[in-house]
């Protein structure tokens, strides 16, 4: 069957992540052109050997990019926690334990206010470049409501992570054990139809060491793939637990040793990075150079959720990351976009290939430094997501 061709033409700078195209890491085209066919992008090249097509837009003279793969995000969650981050602003310090406040909210939202704000925040992210983003539950709690949590959250992105590991629930303040087989039963069992990901909150106030491998081997036993929420807060075993289990990605990555960070770099796991929170939180961000330097693969993400990383933007990671953890413009746009396809073991997104999907930003600028060197900015001035134009 035959589908409409579009010839996207003017490009002035392409980011195709491809090193089979163009210069550098980012795989960067002058004067570039992309024909999309359906939802897939079916060519590549310099515009003056562009191929004919059904349809043509002309970028004028702007930088297209990959669609942003944001790799770590909690949508599901009613209610927000503006009084926590001004009590913060104010020199609070910021703990696990406000969490507690969503999963209230939460579960005494209805179905449909939670779908409609899990579409709200996928939207206002299309809106910013995100073409693929993660969902994890992990404001519920209980069998009935993380199942819930991940039946919504599917409704919206095939990356779903199950997150019945966010904190020990209320109910079991005195029995964290007891939750814990919890999430490794009847919650388990709820939920895996549901999601494609196992993650834990491996921290103080949240669940050790062992309590977080007992979480993911169990995850593993029934067919999802480990992520981990690592070293965010404080030192500890959660980065090493996400290499030896093969996990995607350690994400957060905050509070690394030598050996977290040489761990990471002799491993496919890849070390995700979320400013949002640092920023939100008030505490450091953590080093894009040292992992990098260190052979690392780093992503970074918005960590959207109400309590410590309230935003949607992965440009606002972009900008912070430069400016903040060593790394460049184009170190930063590539782990936004092919660091988040690696996070989340996808091949057909993060890269404008022949044969991936045609998920692509069109800036409102001349190159895709401008997502660092014009922070705050809104530049997006197109969305494609999958070949429709969104934006
Ligand atoms: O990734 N670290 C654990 N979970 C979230 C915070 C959630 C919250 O504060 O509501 C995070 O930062
Ligand atoms: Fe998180």
């Amino acid at each position: 069957m035959s589908t409409r061709t579009t010839l996207i033409t003017g490009i002035g700078s392409l980011v195709t992540n491809d090193l089979g195209h163009g210069t550098g890491p980012l795989g960067l085209l002058a004067d570039a052109a992309v024909v999309v066919d359906g939802d897939t992008v079916a060519w590549v090249g310099p515009a003056a050997q562009a191929p004919a097509a059904d349809e043509r837009f002309d970028a004028g003279g702007r930088a297209l990019l990959p669609g942003f793969v944001d790799s770590h995000a909690h949508l599901v969650f009613a209610g927000d926690r503006t009084a926590e981050f001004n009590a913060r602003m104010s020199g609070q310090s910021y703990s696990a334990g406000g969490i507690r406040t969503t999963v209230a909210a939460t579960r005494a939202a209805s179905d449909a206010e939670l779908d409609a704000n899990v579409a709200g925040f996928v939207r206002e992210a299309l809106r910013q470049g995100t073409t693929t983003i993660e969902c994890k539950s992990g404001y519920g709690l209980t069998v009935e409501d993380e199942a819930r949590a991940l039946r919504i959250a599917a409704k919206h992105t095939p990356e779903t992570t199950y997150l019945g590991a966010h904190i020990v629930a209320p109910e079991y303040a005195e029995d964290p054990a007891g939750y814990v087989d919890l999430v490794t039963g009847e919650m388990l069992d709820a939920c895996a139809p549901h999601a494609r990901w196992v993650d834990v909150f491996c921290e103080k106030g949240a669940f050790d060491g062992d309590q977080a491998r007992a979480v993911l081997a169990a995850g593993i036993e029934r067919g999802l793939t480990p992520r981990v929420h690592a070293n965010q807060l404080t030192y500890g075993p959660g980065v090493q637990l996400a290499v030896e289990l093969g996990a995607a990605s350690a994400d957060h990555c905050t509070h690394l040793t030598d050996e977290d960070v040489a761990a990471l770099a002799g491993s496919a796991t890849v070390a995700t990075l979320l400013p949002g929170a640092e920023f939100s939180t008030c505490a450091e961000y953590p080093s894009g150079r040292r992992l990098l330097d260190a052979g690392a693969v780093v992503a970074l993400s918005t960590d959207c959720n109400p309590g410590s990383s309230f935003t949607s933007s992965m440009a606002f990671c972009i900008a912070v990351a430069v400016r903040e953890m060593g790394m460049t413009p184009d170190e930063a746009v590539w782990s936004a976009t092919a660091g988040g396809a690696h996070a989340l073991r996808r091949s057909d997104v993060g890269s404008v290939a022949v044969g991936s999907r045609a998920d692509l930003l069109l800036l409102d600028a001349p190159s895709h430094v401008h997502l660092a060197y014009r922070p705050g900015v809104p530049l997006t001035a197109a969305v494609w997501r999958a070949g429709v134009r969104e934006v």
